[in-house]
């Protein structure tokens, strides 16, 4: 039988840029090669995503083009996996006649059965949830363009129910990956070229192992990673705040190579927006572990995730987002307007009464805040010199493109260096979004 192209196109957080990683390694081994050519392609797969309302329009317009395209030039069967999957189901493939193929987030080991179906005329569908599956066996098939940062998922589903949010549905409950493969595939990466690797799970802080009577938590796999090698630098995305921990801060201030940028979603500045968020902590408790980590890890940056506009929110509660905003200085933030998403809890039990144009100005507030705050935060680096480490520029083959450990994005004149050194920076220009400097030997 020829090799069939399969052509995959991501949607959504870094979770689903692991995931589209394993699942080229699935069909690789049932006769599947990834492709960069849509023209060429036997299988479009599209990884989705359910976050917001306005991720799943773009996908949908995205499906009837492959629609359209399909008509005009050759055929291909089409598959939608990942949340939007688990989510919509069935009715996917009522809604958009160009899907012939629908497999959730813990079903991509059906693929090659359900392609079968797809061959032999019939729809494919499968969005069971496991209790179990991590892939953990499976060597992902590396499709960064890069060969220098990577992403290792150490674990799936998640256990929080946020009120607003989708993933619960969409992804099941939460279970960790054996740290054998965790340890083992950061390796490998280490062994390839690849120099940073960051560990992925919906909240990192509650990973758990168990062997025998012995229980290992998310702290200790940090450590074991880290060891891997003193040129492997390690991130990791996302720490909940309840569960964020001392103990995991000053892991961090013990590993040179673990990285000083941690990511702590607030949401809300306010404690009565968190009650209804059943985000479980207050904004006293959140400050408070804000000034751990300034404690422990003083050259930190902090960056953050905020909803604009979630059910009730009054200015007043506004406000104390913006105030918390300020006192904590984030180095970054990734804002969003509250998308009311079907079957969570907020959709079912609360009211999503903040009228858009509220809700489009306060996001407008609040990103302007970030905008002064984050210039500020890479005005602070004027003078002084980093450890960068090298990606290619998307821009021009004269400059490099890199991150400082602070995770903040760095541009220089490329000289002698290459994808995958480190080099010292001095930084002499900013935006409020990128740093500039020059080599220092
Ligand atoms: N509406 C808007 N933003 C949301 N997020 C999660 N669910 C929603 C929603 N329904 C944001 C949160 C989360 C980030 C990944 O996306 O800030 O941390
Ligand atoms: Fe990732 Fe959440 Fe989007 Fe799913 S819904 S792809 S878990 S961001």
């Amino acid at each position: 039988m020829s090799t069939r192209k399969l052509y995959i196109e991501t949607y959504g957080c870094q979770m689903n840029v692991v995931d589209s990683e394993v699942v080229a390694a699935i069909l690789q081994q049932h006769n599947y090669q990834v492709t960069e050519e849509l023209d060429e392609a036997d299988l479009v797969l599209v990884n989705t995503c359910s976050i917001r309302d306005n991720a799943e329009q773009r996908v949908r317009a995205r499906i009837r083009e492959f629609g359209r395209l399909k008509e005009k030039s050759h055929s291909f069967s089409v598959g939608v996996i990942g949340c939007m999957a688990e989510r919509l189901k069935e009715k996917l493939l009522e809604e958009e006649n160009t899907v012939d193929l629908v497999v959730g987030p813990d079903s991509y080991r059906d693929l090659p059965a359900l392609l079968q179906e797809v061959e032999s005329g019939q729809k494919g569908i499968n969005t069971l949830l496991s209790l179990e599956e991590t892939y953990g066996d499976i060597r992902p098939v590396r499709m960064d363009r890069n060969h220098v940062t990577s992403f290792v998922a150490i674990m799936r589903g998640c256990n929080n129910f946020c009120s607003y949010c989708v993933v619960p549905g969409t992804r099941g409950r939460e279970r960790s990956r054996d740290p054998e493969t965790v340890v083992r595939e950061c390796k490998e990466l280490f062994e390839q070229g690849y120099r940073e690797v960051t560990l992925l799970g919906q909240n990192v802080n509650s990973y758990r192992w168990k062997e025998g009577e012995q229980v290992l938590k998310f702290e200790k796999l940090l450590e074991r990673v880290a060891k891997i090698h003193p040129l492997l630098r390690v991130r990791f995305a996302t720490s909940h705040p309840k569960d964020m921990s001392d103990h995991l801060l000053k892991v961090i201030a013990k590993f040179p190579n673990l990285c000083q940028a941690i990511h702590l979603p607030l949401q809300s500045g306010s404690t009565s927006v968190l009650g209804r968020m059943k985000r479980r902590y207050t904004r006293e408790q959140y400050m408070e572990r804000i000034q751990a980590i300034r404690k422990f890890l003083p050259g930190a940056t902090i960056s953050t995730d905020i909803i604009a506009g979630f059910c009730g929110e009054t200015e007043e509660e506004h406000q104390q987002t913006l105030s918390l905003m300020e006192w904590a200085g984030y180095d970054f933030a990734y804002m969003f307007k509250y998308s009311e998403r079907p079957e969570t809890f907020a959709a079912e039990k609360l009211n999503d009464d903040v009228p858009e144009e509220v809700k489009s100005r306060r996001l407008n507030e609040i990103i302007v805040l970030q905008s002064r705050l984050s210039l500020r935060s890479k005005e602070r680096d004027l003078g002084q010199t980093y450890e960068v480490l090298e990606g290619p520029s998307k821009k021009s083959d004269a400059y490099l493109y890199g991150r400082t450990s602070q995770n903040k994005v760095v541009v220089f004149p490329k000289g002698t260096l290459k994808q995958g050194d480190y080099a010292r920076v001095v930084i002499k220009d900013c935006t409020s979004a990128t740093l500039k400097g020059n080599v220092v030997s």
